[in-house]
């Protein structure tokens, strides 16, 4: 009993270090791997010179994959290819490199290729993933230029460049001058709600004189660059200066918030937010909450409903599509009430509130209105109401719009019958109606993406994209207090 014990325990410590010496410090033509059926979060494959950081596959919430590349101490991804869905682990997903890094699946064919023809792949010190040439020297492709919610010390971040959210619905992207954080309530409309430019007392940027790049230091800041090596403008962190020598990193996290971190070691110290204040953040409270500045809590707009993990849970839709579908609003007004980030949207002057409110009435693009007695100024939302915040001044005013009803598949579809008319041409046409009824449901479908996503975002059990950063990131979050 107790030899066979030992072997077992020989065995497995063989394996264990047969899987140790598996991982490569480079990959040549023709290297393929497979995800293992190990209960392991992380499967590494390439390593780093220093051993800090690791390239491998990544089990999201035990049942998506993603390529990833990750700070091996903590598993944090710092990295992961872009799949469009992201490849379900399986035993034939496969890896490998010909040239160009290619993740493919015998029943879907190619899902993610760096479309390359290099020589062999290394992962550098800094966590930078390069596809190189040999002879002569060259880098073909490297992940560093194409950053998925993170941005690691000495990154460049540039003008073609962006973060996004795991959960999708915030990016951050640089403008001509500035940084930019933006959310992405509506397809198609990214509504910015944090800038940041330079300061007036460093060098200023110039016009015309190149596009600005970004970079995070490892002295505690996010320094702002043109077309020299002195910044225009530094962000700084609580640890600025203070000799913290750390890895430190800044990512943009599902709620919108943009954070910096340093590794002190053994765990990962939040030392930067962007939005200080939770009730300034796009959506705290989630869709027709209220948030309330005082104590940082979540209510509805609506005093008779609870916020629950979605927002205040009214339907979805879309408001120009009212007849076909038969969408209904009825309108919700609440005083005390004001966007969180107002200076960065635009607005019209009107002369009283009930102007205010037509404008947005007649629009079925508008989803709301807010409206600030005192100024005469009115800001239109143009994507779904989300969280607003409370204020003592009765005078600012909200009007919105709550879908009520949503017909599906050809409901409030208006098959006209008079008098005479035979039961077949009536079946008929009930039929057609139908056939195009659904055709319209499924192309509003399709048109609702963003909006469906948005509530998914919101519930509890999310899609295995999403736990990428809710999941692997609990650690961090804690940490941070
Ligand atoms: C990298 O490894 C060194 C030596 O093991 C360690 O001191 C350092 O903290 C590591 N850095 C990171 C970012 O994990
Ligand atoms: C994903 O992870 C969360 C939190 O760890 C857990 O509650 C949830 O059940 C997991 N979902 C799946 C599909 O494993
Ligand atoms: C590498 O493999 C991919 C997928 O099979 C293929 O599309 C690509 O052409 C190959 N590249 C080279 C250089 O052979
Ligand atoms: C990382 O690599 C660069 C050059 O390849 C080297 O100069 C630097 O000292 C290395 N840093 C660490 C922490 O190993
Ligand atoms: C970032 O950009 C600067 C200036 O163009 C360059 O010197 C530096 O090597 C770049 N760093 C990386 C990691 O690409
Ligand atoms: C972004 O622009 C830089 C040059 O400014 C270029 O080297 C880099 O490849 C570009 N990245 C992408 C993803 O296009
Ligand atoms: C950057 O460009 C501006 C405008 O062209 C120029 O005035 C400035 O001298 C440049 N700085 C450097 C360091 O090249
Ligand atoms: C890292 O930070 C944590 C919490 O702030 C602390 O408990 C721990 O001692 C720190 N580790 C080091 C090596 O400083
Ligand atoms: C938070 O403050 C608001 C008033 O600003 C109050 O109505 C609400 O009850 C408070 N909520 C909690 C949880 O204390
Ligand atoms: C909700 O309650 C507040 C005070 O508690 C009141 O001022 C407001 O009019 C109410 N709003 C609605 C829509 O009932
Ligand atoms: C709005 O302002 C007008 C005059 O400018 C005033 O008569 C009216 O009472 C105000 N309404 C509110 C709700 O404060």
């Amino acid at each position: 009993m107790a030899l066979l014990r030992q072997t077992t325990l020989i065995l497995a410590v063989t394996f264990l270090l047969g899987a140790a010496a598996a991982v490569e410090t480079e990959l040549l033509r023709g290297f393929t791997a497979t995800p293992s059926r190990s209960d392991s979060v992380f499967q590494p494959i390439l390593r780093d010179p220093t051993g800090n950081f690791s390239m491998g596959f990544l089990r999201i919430n035990g049942s998506g994959l993603a390529l990833a590349v990750v700070h091996v101490a903590s598993s944090e991804p710092l990295w992961s290819a872009d799949l469009a869905d992201p490849a379900r682990l399986s035993d034939r997903t496969e890896l490998s490199f010909n040239g160009s890094l290619v993740i493919s699946d015998p029943s879907t064919g190619v899902l993610w290729s760096t479309r390359t023809d290099g020589d062999r792949v290394v992962l550098l010190n800094s966590s930078d993933l390069q596809m190189q040439k040999t002879d002569p020297p060259a880098v073909l492709w490297q992940s560093f230029h194409f950053p998925t919610n993170t941005i690691v010390q000495n990154q460049n971040f540039t003008s073609n460049m962006s973060l996004v959210s795991s959960n999708g619905l915030y990016t951050m992207s640089l403008g001509d001058n500035f940084i930019g954080l933006y959310a992405n309530f509506e397809r198609g409309k990214e509504q910015m709600y944090w800038k940041h430019g330079a300061l007036e007392a460093r060098a200023t940027i110039v016009e015309g004189a190149g596009p600005i790049y970004a970079q995070v230091n490892s002295d505690g800041y996010l320094a702002m660059y043109q077309n020299s090596s002195t910044a225009v403008d530094i962000e700084t962190f609580s640890s600025f200066q203070k000799a913290v020598d750390s890895f430190v990193l800044v990512r943009l996290e599902p709620d919108g918030n943009l954070k910096g971190y340093y590794w002190n070691g053994s765990e990962w110290v939040m030392d930067y937010r962007a939005i200080s204040d939770f009730c300034e953040l796009p959506s705290p409270c989630g869709s027709y909450g209220l948030c309330a500045r005082d104590n940082d809590s979540c209510t509805c707009l609506d005093n008779h409903t609870e916020p629950h993990s979605g927002g205040c849970g009214y339907g979805s839709g879309d408001l120009c599509e009212a007849r076909t579908y038969n969408v209904h609003f009825r309108v919700l007004r609440r005083s005390g009430v004001e966007l969180p980030y107002k200076e960065l949207m635009g607005y019209q002057t009107v002369s009283s509130l009930e102007q205010c409110e037509s404008i947005c009435e007649s629009n079925c693009r508008c989803w709301g209105a807010v409206y600030n007695n005192a100024s005469g100024s009115c800001y239109v939302l143009d994507y779904p109401v989300q969280t607003l915040m409370s204020v003592d001044d009765e005078t600012k005013l909200g009007y919105f719009k709550v879908i009520s009803e949503t017909g599906h598949r050809g409901k409030g579809y208006r098959i006209g019958f008079g008098v005479g008319v035979s039961m077949w041409v009536m079946l008929g046409l009930v039929v057609v109606g139908a056939i195009f009824g659904f055709g319209y449901y499924r192309r509003w479908r399709r048109r609702r993406g963003v909006s469906a996503y948005l509530e998914e975002a919101n519930k509890v059990s999310p899609g295995p994209y999403k736990d990428l950063g809710s999941a692997s990131f609990r650690s961090i979050e804690m940490s941070s207090g």
